[in-house]
């Protein structure tokens, strides 16, 4: 396992003097022989994770709430050579991910590699949620990741000292509020997702555990069909989008490369520019 000590200005500082599309620190590239827990490894972007990392010599861990997805899965992978387990849980329940945590660290031995990936999507006007479907999407999409951070976090940090590394699952959506699709309660979680991202980073700067924050554009998955409140438009980007082995690959060699943000979708600038083009002109205003 090489643990590259960096020999030029690729943006790794403390994290606060990072360049924009900055790396993290420090970047993971052995994957042969390693393990990983996903979430969200029944489908879509998991799964796809889940085939390109037994693809690339890592045993799985694999934990989704969709019992025959996850058998499906496992079934698809047996023929990988690689160790695969499989759990039903809730993400949005911290007991579930405690549990998950000690029965795959007793299955795997020591873990390498964490993909808080589940998520759900949820569409409607602000006004028009109920307290279930707010609890749901937060639940899901951010506590899911906060129980991963606390449950699955110490199985690299306190039992090994071996390079390892994180990925959050936000979504492009998490930095952007689309207005052609009416998802703002998705947006506000998966801005939280980029903030834990962005927290743990700072906090695990200078051990050996490297962060990335996922954040894609539309992926060809079954999340928008999973959800009753889904606009035709969504459902029509969605289906149009990016391949989710693309996305797999793709993040694949952003953990190689040490990439803090993995972004999928050149096009997000374009929104971006707008956003902080917006932000910028308010704190001109302001007195010098
Ligand atoms: N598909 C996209 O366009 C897109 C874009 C940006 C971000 N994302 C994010 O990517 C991640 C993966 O989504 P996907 O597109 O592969 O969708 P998907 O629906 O194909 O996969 C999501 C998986 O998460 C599982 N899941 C849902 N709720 C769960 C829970 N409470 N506990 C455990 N597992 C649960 C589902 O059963 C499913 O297997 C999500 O976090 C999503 O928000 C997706």
């Amino acid at each position: 396992m090489t643990h590259e000590t960096p020999t030029s200005n690729h943006g790794r500082g403390a994290p606060e003097e990072r360049l924009p599309g900055a790396l993290t620190s420090p970047s993971f590239r052995d994957f042969e022989g390693k393990a990983a827990i996903i979430t969200g490894a029944a489908s879509g972007i998991g799964l796809a994770l889940a085939h390109a990392l037994a693809a690339s010599g890592v045993d799985l861990a694999l934990a989704d709430i969709d019992a025959r997805g996850l058998e499906a899965a496992r079934a698809q992978l047996a023929s990988t050579g690689r160790r695969i387990y499989t759990r039903v849980l809730d993400v949005a329940r911290d007991a579930d991910v405690r549990a998950a945590a000690s029965e795959f660290e007793a299955q795997l031995g020591k873990v390498h590699l964490v993909f808080n990936n589940a998520g759900i999507e949820m569409s409607g006007a602000l006004e028009s949620l109920s307290e279930d479907d707010w609890t749901r999407v937060f639940g899901v999409n951010v506590f899911g990741v906060i129980h991963g951070i606390r449950h699955f976090v110490p199985l690299l940090l306190r039992r090994h000292g071996e390079p390892a590394h994180i990925v959050n699952t936000a979504s492009g959506a998490g930095f952007w509020v689309n207005r052609d699709v009416s998802m703002g309660s998705y947006s506000a979680t998966k801005s939280c997702v980029v903030a834990l991202s962005e927290a743990l980073e700072q906090e695990l700067d200078g051990s050996r555990i490297g962060v990335s924050v996922l954040c894609p554009g539309p992926v060809a998955t079954s999340i928008a069909e999973r959800s009753s409140r889904s606009s035709e438009r969504l459902r029509a980007s969605i289906a149009a989008g990016m391949t989710p082995e693309k996305v797999a690959a793709r993040v694949l060699g952003a953990i190689r490369d040490g990439e803090f943000y993995i972004f999928t979708h050149a096009q997000l600038q374009t929104s971006l520019q707008k956003r902080f083009a917006r932000i910028f002109e308010a704190l001109s205003r302001l007195p010098q």
